[in-house]
């Protein structure tokens, strides 16, 4: 209302009232309707319900009365399909001394849980082999509580202790921020990474000793990130132990020469003689035996290693020092190639090429993507043989 109509009204008091009153009156009429309508509402649905629950009831009478069994309910839906895999998830829980091992850090738990997904989906949910989780910083609550949601077993969280995560007094560290510094302006592969080389230094020489992984003989090394292609229906690790095996690869390639220049010369001092040809285990993948590394003979080799420096003046990997390792320490025929599992570690991947294991493990990878064939897969080395020139020796290093 205007200022202007107000004061009209103002002057003309009965057609004010007038107004008002027919205002008043279509305003109580439409609250009469509405009640009206409310109560019919609510009066249908209370009515409705009712008659509901009383035929629920009527048909749970007549079925109980038909029999008073449970499962009679369940065959009331006769086209049900039924699981045939159910009693096998329970049976097949894993019996090794095994775990799931992954070194994360808290800012990749994507990555660390599209890995279990992948690794429970295709294989743990049968087994319910425990996790493991080593950072060398605490995890946070979100990644324990979504990656503990994520696992199908226990899990266990280990912050890994400073002596396996430093640089050693023996080290030099103005020559090893002059190598660091050296290895960026020449591009190498996290040439000037330190958190780089402490993870390669944990995982050659510690992670075996962590007291979370006491309890272990065996490890499969998760990583995040990774994807496995085809369903795991055996025990990985039962097959490991029954067929002697210590340890199990899925891709190999060269290393880049240029991070590991002296390892091989190292070695050498420590124990033979022959040449290095650069091919390693990809260890981002290892299904292997605890207790190879805790040998002496490990033991040892990796204590000559790490005086030597090179973790931290070149960039060595674990990959490498794990090779020569296994190269050096076990016989061929305890290194197992699982030909079968269908592997994914971005830029890597491999599929496996047979009808058998395509079909039974459902896999979905492309098998002409497959990096067993790439130039710089040592597979070729493998399936040759032609390796084998040193006796005792793993014959893919030499
Ligand atoms: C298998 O392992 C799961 C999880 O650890 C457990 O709940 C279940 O009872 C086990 N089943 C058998 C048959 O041992
Ligand atoms: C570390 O290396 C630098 C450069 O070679 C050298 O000048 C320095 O004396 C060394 N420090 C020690 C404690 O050996």
């Amino acid at each position: 209302m205007t200022g202007a109509q107000r004061a009209k009204l103002w002057r003309q008091p009965e057609a004010a009232a007038g107004a008002l009153y027919t205002r008043l009156a279509s305003k109580r009429n439409f609250a009469r309707v509405f009640i009206t309508l409310a109560f019919c509402a609510i009066f249908y649905n209370f009515y409705s319900s009712s008659e509901l629950r009383k035929s629920l009831n009527d048909r749970l009478q007549q079925t109980m009365s038909a029999s008073p069994s449970i499962q009679v309910v369940e065959q009331t839906e006769p086209n049900m399909p039924i699981c045939s895999n159910e009693p096998t998830l329970e049976s097949n829980n894993g019996t090794e001394k095994a775990t799931l091992v992954m070194l994360v850090r808290n800012r990749e738990i994507r990555e660390a849980l599209s890995s279990m997904r992948s690794v429970e989906d295709r294989f743990n949910r049968k087994f319910h082999y425990p996790w493991t989780f080593l950072n060398d910083k605490p995890f946070t609550k979100d990644f324990i509580e979504y990656t503990t949601g994520m696992a199908s077993g226990p899990v266990e969280y280990q912050v890994i202790p400073k002596e396996a995560w430093s640089i050693p007094k023996s080290i030099n560290t103005t020559i090893v921020k002059q190598e660091m510094a050296e290895m960026t302006r020449q591009n190498i592969i996290y040439g000037g990474s330190l958190s780089y080389r402490h993870m390669c230094r944990f995982n050659s020489g510690f992670f075996y000793n962590m007291e979370v992984m006491k309890k272990y003989d065996w490890y499969w090394r998760v990583e995040p990130g990774i994807e496995l292609y085809c369903d795991i229906e055996y025990d990985p690790f039962t097959f490991m132990r029954t067929n002697n095996k210590i340890y199990g690869f899925v891709i190999t390639m060269y290393e880049f020469e240029a991070t590991i220049k002296t390892l091989w010369s190292r070695t050498k001092e420590f124990e033979i003689d022959g040449n290095y040809n650069l091919c390693h285990f990809w260890s981002n993948f290892e299904i292997a035996s605890l207790n190879f590394y805790r040998s002496e003979a490990y033991t040892k080799y990796f204590e000559f290693l790490d005086s030597a420096g090179g973790f931290f003046y070149e960039r060595w990997g674990d990959a490498p020092v794990h090779s020569l390792g296994v190269g050096l320490f076990a016989p061929k025929d305890k290194i197992h190639h699982f030909a079968d599992f269908g592997y994914s570690h971005p830029p890597c991947s491999r599929c496996p090429q047979d009808d058998e294991s395509h079909k039974s493990g459902r896999c979905y990878c492309n098998r002409a993507v497959n990096f067993d064939t790439n130039s710089y897969s040592c597979m070729p080395r493998w399936w040759d043989g032609m390796l084998n020139s040193i006796d005792n020796l793993c014959g893919i290093l030499y």
